[in-house]
This record gives structure tokens, C-alpha cells and sequence, in this order.
């Protein structure tokens, strides 16, 4: 397997200096965690932040860091206090995060953040690019890095890039709030291959990819100009075996290896079989709910108070962020909402609520997972939350039941927990009571469905899917790319057209010629377009037609002056250069008065599209109507008509944007035929872009120079990028 290189703000382990002594700790946080457990397999550097400024360390001291870091396999990324300012707590924790996680009433909306985010991006980048060698794939996670993926992608496109992204993605109406939104959509399409924790989070990214960039989607598929890029879910999974075991091992440990937390947890809740214990864990941070879960655990308390004295919260928060405000505020909250319940329910004897602000060592938070009967984890807003996972996983006699909020991704996972709304105290206080009440058999049933589920998809299976993926988009990429006309083809394809006698060449106009415009009667044929064709003409060796889907009085009177011939509405008229407008066929269109009042109907319900009618058929566009909505009409459109084009001899083309029914028994093939028959041409070219012209690249004869504009799936025989690259061909083969 090629080398797979990590990069992500924030190394799987950070640095602590003391006294000029590096220590490495682990960092804390889902991406850390859980990437920790397979970076290893790959082979490759993970690039990231080591986590202090580089301002308080001199050039030895930032040299030995990363002589440490480089034994466990990392590249630093170094940070002065005024980039971890202003990107850090900056743009990536006071502008993204709260965006992301729908606090928009958090959000900081300054440019200079903005700058620091781009500059700081930009050296990530760097970092990675002077690490990656020829062949290696490149995986970047996270909100912080949002733009290297396209920093990536434009300096090396070779390098398969992967992005996931470890918090939610936010409804497109809530992402367009930000002033920088399609810069940010730019920068993720760098990548190659997309992830999300879940599909809710996928399709609020097609949302926004669509409504602002305007890219076609199919299935998982986004088609840009020159690749495709897939976008998927992937819910990410734990360590469960490291989990698991840790368990099992912590409780057949004797008396005196046991660690004071435990042998505390024993002597006060343990040994006595009425007292229960409910666990609290996360970063402290407002997407988690930690006051709502206070809340609701007072209101349990007030609600049953045969509970009190027998129950305990022991929550943990890990301090996190404490630079930016709101997290500041937050920690205000929480302490004085802890004083307030202890102070409230209390007594000498007991404390409802254990609170530890602190960082744990991986072996105490075993010994709390297993130790508590109940877990609550209730954010307003969680990406995935591990948190509810590793409970999961050790609580070895399957006993045990999460109240989980809806609102995290894991919730998609977990329906046999006990699922809240975290806003909704009463429910949260509620479900504490039924999880108190649980009878073990139904906690040990719903715990195996929960356990049996992450064990299958863990943390390993969830990398192993992303780089399987990675390896498929690879594939993907390059059957896109093999149809592409390349110096060695366009060699080939100037020496046959020079050495023709006498050559036809079809030209499509919109989408091929020229740009799509989007009200269509503004792409009239620029100064280029007309010098390109008067070239193609001047040689009386070609036979230049344009064929399209237009109607005649447009493209008769754009190309007036010129020496070519005419193939529009598909091939239903035709007019050859210096002769009369004919029709190709005997086609009626008395179809049209059944026709035309159900496209009205999609007109009145979806606001700016619009019907264009044509001799023989009829065209509902909807480029200008709001994109989402027209698709899903266009969708029921054609479902519509589908019943009704049997009884009609009629066809539905669909074209970039636009949905034609029209007369049966027509197309660009069947007139493209028809101008070839009994002319012995020694050479022909055929180039669009859509659908219709599909049916030109089947007929014509297999000998046919045909070519495709994008990288979608076609008939053709070659492929072009755009419409630059068209013009560039026949600009070529006409000197
Ligand atoms: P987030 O990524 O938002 O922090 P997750 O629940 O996905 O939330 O991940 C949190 C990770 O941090 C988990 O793997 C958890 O074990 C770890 N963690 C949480 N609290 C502590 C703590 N007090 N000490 C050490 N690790 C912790
Ligand atoms: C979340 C984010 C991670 C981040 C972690 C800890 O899990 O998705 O990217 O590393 O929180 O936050 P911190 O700001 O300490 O890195």
C-alpha cells in the first residue's frame, strides 16, 4: 500500500515543557483518540501542531521537540502565539465551531481571523507538501483545515486527497451565514474522496456545494470542471478491543494494584448495592449540554426524592479552549450549577454531584465507564461523541444504560439507548429515573445490539472503509481521465484530419461552443468563437455543421456570415449553407396541447423556471429556479411524463438543466447520419457536451473522431475538460 500521511491541527500527542524536559501527552478529543489507535498502520508522517506557541521556545529546545516527535513518527507544525490566537481560538473555535455546531449567536465574524485562517492553513499545507513524495496519499482531517485540501490538490494534483470532517455539517441555511462560505466549500473540494460522520451531515454538504458553487451531484458524486469527487459517510467507530479488555483486566486487578479513584469508587458506591452511580464525560464545551444535564439531574433529584442520598452524578469535564470567551463563561456556569445542586441536595454524607475538572488517565476513565450504572450524554450538537461508544464497549457485563441526545451523530447508531431531546429537561429527568428503574435483562438485551453493532464497525473498520474508498476514487479518477485527449491523441487526431480529403465536423453549441449563460439567450458567439469557426470554414476541405437543441431563429441569426450548415432542435430542421430552412422528418407535434399544461403546472410551483417552446417540442428550463427544489421537481417531472411519452411516440431528453420532451424518432444521431449518407467523408469530428449528444456519439461510424466535454460517462471516444479545451482543439486543427 502507498504511504498514507495524516494531517490534522492538533498531533495525537501534545508537548509540555518543564524546566527545558519535553513531555509528550496524549491529546484528548474523538479525532485524536481515535486516529491514534491506526496511523501507525500506514506508513506515513502525521503533520500537525504540537500544542504550546513556538514564542516561548528557542531554536534547540523546537529542535529536540521534534526529534521527539519524529520517534513517533510526527512532524511538527510550529505556531506563535498570535497565529493560535487568532486561528486557533480565532477562526477555527469563535467562528467555525460555533457555526458548525448551530451557535450562530457565537459566531465572530472578523477578517482578520479570516486572514490568519487562510495563512495558516497555507502552512499547513506546505508542511505536508514538503513531506509527501510522488504516490503517497494524503488524509486531512478537520474544521481547522478546511482549505488545504485545495492547497493540496492545486500544487500536487497527482496526490489522492482525503478529507473527513469530524464535527456536523450544518444546514445549508445555516453555513451561508458566514461571509466566507464559498471559500471554504472550495478549499474541501480540493479533495478527492469526502467524509462525514453520518448522511445527514453529506447531504447538507450537497446542499451548499450545489446552491453556491452550482455543481451537478449524482448519487455520492460531485462532477467539477477536470474529476469527480465522492463524498460519503462514515461513521467513525472506537478502539473497542482496547476498550474492552481495559475492562476486563481493571476488575480482576488485586486490592493494592488497584488506583485511588477505584478503590474511592469501591468504598463509596460499589459495595453498597442501593447506591448508583451516573456518569458525565466530555471537554468542557457548550456544544455538550453539561448545564442542561445539571439541570435535569436536579430536576430528577427534586422529582423522585427517594433517589437522594442514593444517587451520584460524577462528571468530568477536561478543560478545553480556556482561552476563548465562551468557553470561559461556560466553565462559570458549570461550577456555580454544580455548587448549586451539591448545595441543594446535599448533606454530610453525600454529594450529588462528583465534579472533577481535570484530564484522566486512560485507566481511570476504564474504571468510571465501568464502574457506573448509567451514562448521560446529552449534547445540544455532537459531530459523532465517542464518549457514548466507549461506555459501550466497557461495560463488560453487558449491564448498563446511555440516555443519549438525538442530537449527536452517534445517535444514528445507537437506537437502543434511551434517546432525549438535551433541550427538554423533564424528558432528561425522566429517562434518568426509567434508566434507574431498568430491569437488568432488558439493560443486557438492549447492551448486546449496542455492543455486537460497534464492535463490528471500530475504529479500524471505519479507517479501513475511508481508504478503500480512496483507492476506488483513485480508480474512478483514472477511468475519467483515460478517455482524455492527451498530446499523444491530439497528435494522432492532427495528422488524420491533415491528411483528409474531405471532412464533416458537428459542433454542439451550448455547453460545447460556449459557456451556459443563465438566461440562454445571452450566449450569443463571442469574437473568438466567430474567428475559430471562420478558420474551420476557410478550408474547403471541411463541412462545418452545428447541431444543437436551439430553435432556428437564434442560431441563424448568431451565425449570418458564415459558411456552415444548420442541425437544430435535435435534427428536426436542417439548413445547409446558401439553401432554405427542411425538416428532416414528417413530425406532428399535436402532442404539444396535452403536454404543455402539465409543464405549466411546474412552472407555477417551482418560481423561475420557465417553458421554451420549439416546432416540435417543448423545453422546461431550470437554471434559474432555486436548484434543490428543481431538482426534485425535475425528478417528478419526468416521472410524470414518463406515463404519458408511450401513448405519444415521444421522447424526454434531459439536457444540462433543462428537461425536452419532443417528437419521437429525432435526434442529433439520426440527422448526424443523414448528412454523412452517400458523402464519402475521409474524416469526422463530432464534440458536445450533454445527453443529446449521446446520441451522435452512438451512431456515428465507430471511425469517428467523437468527443466528450466534462468527464462524465459517454459514448464518445475521447474526452475534453471544458469548453476552453474545445476551443483550443479546433483552434489547433484548424492552423
Ligand atoms: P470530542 O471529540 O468533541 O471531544 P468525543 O466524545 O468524540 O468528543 O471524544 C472525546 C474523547 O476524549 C474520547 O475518546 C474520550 O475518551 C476522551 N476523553 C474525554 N474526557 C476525558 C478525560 N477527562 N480524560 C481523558 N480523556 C478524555
Ligand atoms: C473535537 C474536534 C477535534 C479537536 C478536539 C479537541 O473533537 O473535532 O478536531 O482536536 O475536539 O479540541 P482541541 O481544540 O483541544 O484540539
Amino acid at each position: 500500500m502507498n504511504r498514507i500521511h495524516i494531517v490534522s491541527n492538533r498531533l495525537p500527542v501534545s508537548i509540555n515543557v518543564e524546566n527545558e524536559k519535553i513531555e509528550l501527552i496524549p491529546s484528548v478529543g474523538g479525532l485524536a483518540t481515535g486516529m491514534r489507535s491506526v496511523y501507525k498502520e500506514y506508513n506515513g508522517k502525521w503533520i500537525g501542531w504540537p500544542g504550546l506557541p513556538s514564542d516561548d521556545i528557542d531554536e534547540k529546545l523546537s529542535n529536540n521537540i521534534d526529534r521527539e516527535l519524529e520517534k513517533e513518527d510526527c512532524v511538527s507544525v510550529h505556531l506563535s502565539k498570535e497565529e493560535i490566537d487568532l486561528y486557533y481560538d480565532g477562526f477555527s473555535n469563535r467562528t467555525i465551531w460555533p457555526l458548525f455546531h448551530y451557535f450562530a449567536q457565537y459566531i465572530d465574524y472578523d477578517p482578520e481571523l479570516w486572514e490568519a485562517f487562510v495563512h495558516v492553513n497555507q502552512k499547513f499545507a506546505d508542511k505536508a507538501l514538503e513531506t509527501l513524495e510522488e504516490g503517497d496519499t494524503i488524509w486531512i482531517h478537520d474544521y481547522q483545515l478546511l482549505l488545504v485540501p485545495e492547497m493540496i490538490k492545486s500544487k500536487k494534483p497527482g496526490v489522492t486527497v482525503g478529507f473527513f470532517l469530524h464535527i456536523p455539517f450544518p444546514s445549508f441555511e445555516v453555513f451561508r451565514i458566514l461571509p466566507w462560505r464559498k471559500e471554504l466549500i472550495q478549499g474541501m473540494l480540493g479533495a478527492d474522496l469526502i467524509g462525514f460522520h453520518t448522511y445527514d451531515y453529506q447531504r447538507h454538504f450537497f446542499s451548499s456545494v450545489r446552491r453556491l458553487m452550482g455543481y451537478e451531484i449524482s448519487f455520492n458524486q460531485i462532477q467539477i470542471e477536470d474529476r469527480v469527487i465522492i463524498v460519503d459517510a462514515f461513521p467513525m467507530g472506537i478502539d473497542y478491543d482496547k476498550f474492552k479488555n481495559a475492562a476486563t483486566d481493571i476488575f480482576q486487578k488485586p486490592l493494592q494494584e488497584k488506583s485511588e479513584l477505584h478503590r474511592e469508587l469501591e468504598k463509596y458506591f460499589l459495595l453498597s448495592p442501593d447506591r448508583k452511580l451516573i456518569l458525565s464525560i466530555d471537554r468542557l464545551d457548550y456544544s455538550k449540554g453539561i448545564p442542561n444535564r445539571l439541570e435535569a439531574f436536579a430536576k430528577f433529584l427534586e422529582s423522585y426524592p427517594e433517589f437522594v442520598g442514593k444517587v451520584t452524578l460524577i462528571m468530568l469535564a477536561v478543560p478545553s479552549r480556556g482561552t476563548v470567551e465562551h468557553y470561559i463563561n461556560l466553565k462559570k456556569e458549570v461550577d456555580e450549577l454544580v455548587g448549586k445542586v451539591n448545595g441543594q441536595f446535599g448533606n454530610i454524607n453525600y454529594t450529588p454531584v462528583w465534579y472533577f475538572y481535570r484530564s484522566m488517565p486512560f485507566e481511570n476513565l476504564i474504571e468510571l465507564y465501568s464502574s457506573c450504572d448509567v451514562a448521560l450524554v446529552t449534547p445540544v450538537r455532537d459531530g459523532m461523541n465517542l464518549v457514548a461508544k466507549e461506555y459501550v464497549a466497557s461495560r463488560t457485563n453487558r449491564t448498563g444504560v446511555i440516555i443519549l441526545s438525538e442530537m449527536a451523530g452517534v445517535a444514528k447508531e445507537m437506537g437502543e439507548a434511551l434517546m432525549i431531546n438535551p433541550n427538554n429537561t423533564n424528558e432528561i429527568a425522566e429517562s434518568i429515573q426509567h434508566a434507574l428503574n431498568m430491569p437488568l435483562d432488558e439493560q443486557r438485551e438492549r447492551m448486546i445490539f449496542l455492543q455486537d453493532r460497534i464492535k463490528r464497525y471500530d475504529v479500524f473498520k471505519w479507517a479501513s472503509e475511508f481508504v478503500k474508498s480512496l483507492a476506488k476514487v483513485e480508480k474512478i479518477q483514472s477511468s475519467f481521465y483515460a478517455k482524455k485527449i492527451n498530446s499523444k491523441i491530439m497528435d494522432k487526431l492532427n495528422e488524420t484530419y491533415k491528411s483528409a480529403e474531405k471532412r464533416s465536423i458537428f459542433l454542439d453549441y451550448d455547453g460545447t461552443l460556449t459557456g451556459f449563460k443563465k438566461n440562454p439567450n445571452d450566449a450569443s458567439p463571442n469574437q473568438e468563437l466567430h474567428d475559430i469557426l471562420y478558420k474551420l470554414e476557410e478550408d474547403p476541405r471541411n463541412v462545418v455543421t452545428i447541431i444543437s437543441g436551439r430553435d432556428r431563429e437564434s442560431l441563424e441569426t448568431w451565425f449570418e456570415g458564415h459558411k456552415i450548415n444548420l442541425i437544430v432542435e435535435h435534427g428536426v430542421w436542417y439548413k445547409k449553407f446558401g439553401k432554405e430552412w427542411k425538416m428532416l422528418t414528417n413530425a406532428v407535434d399535436t402532442w404539444k396541447s396535452s403536454i404543455q399544461p402539465i409543464l405549466e403546472t411546474f412552472v407555477d410551483r417551482t418560481p423561475g423556471s420557465f417553458i421554451e417552446e420549439k416546432n416540435y417540442s417543448l423545453v422546461w428550463h431550470f437554471r434559474k429556479a432555486e436548484p434543490e427544489q428543481a431538482e426534485l421537481r425535475a425528478y417528478e417531472l419526468k416521472d410524470e411524463l414518463t406515463t404519458m411519452i408511450a401513448n405519444h411516440n415521444l421522447e424526454i431528453l434531459e439536457g444540462n438543466k433543462v428537461i425536452e420532451v419532443k417528437t419521437g424518432g429525432i435526434n442529433k444521431g439520426i440527422a448526424a447520419l443523414q448528412f454523412l449518407k452517400n458523402k464519402n467523408y475521409d474524416f469526422v469530428f463530432a464534440v458536445g457536451d450533454d445527453w443529446t449528444d449521446e446520441y451522435m456519439f452512438r451512431e456515428l461510424p465507430e471511425t469517428a473522431y467523437t468527443v466528450k466535454v466534462g468527464l462524465k460517462r459517454t459514448a464518445a471516444r475521447y474526452k475534453v475538460e471544458s469548453v476552453k479545451s474545445v476551443r483550443k482543439l479546433l483552434t489547433e486543427l484548424a492552423e
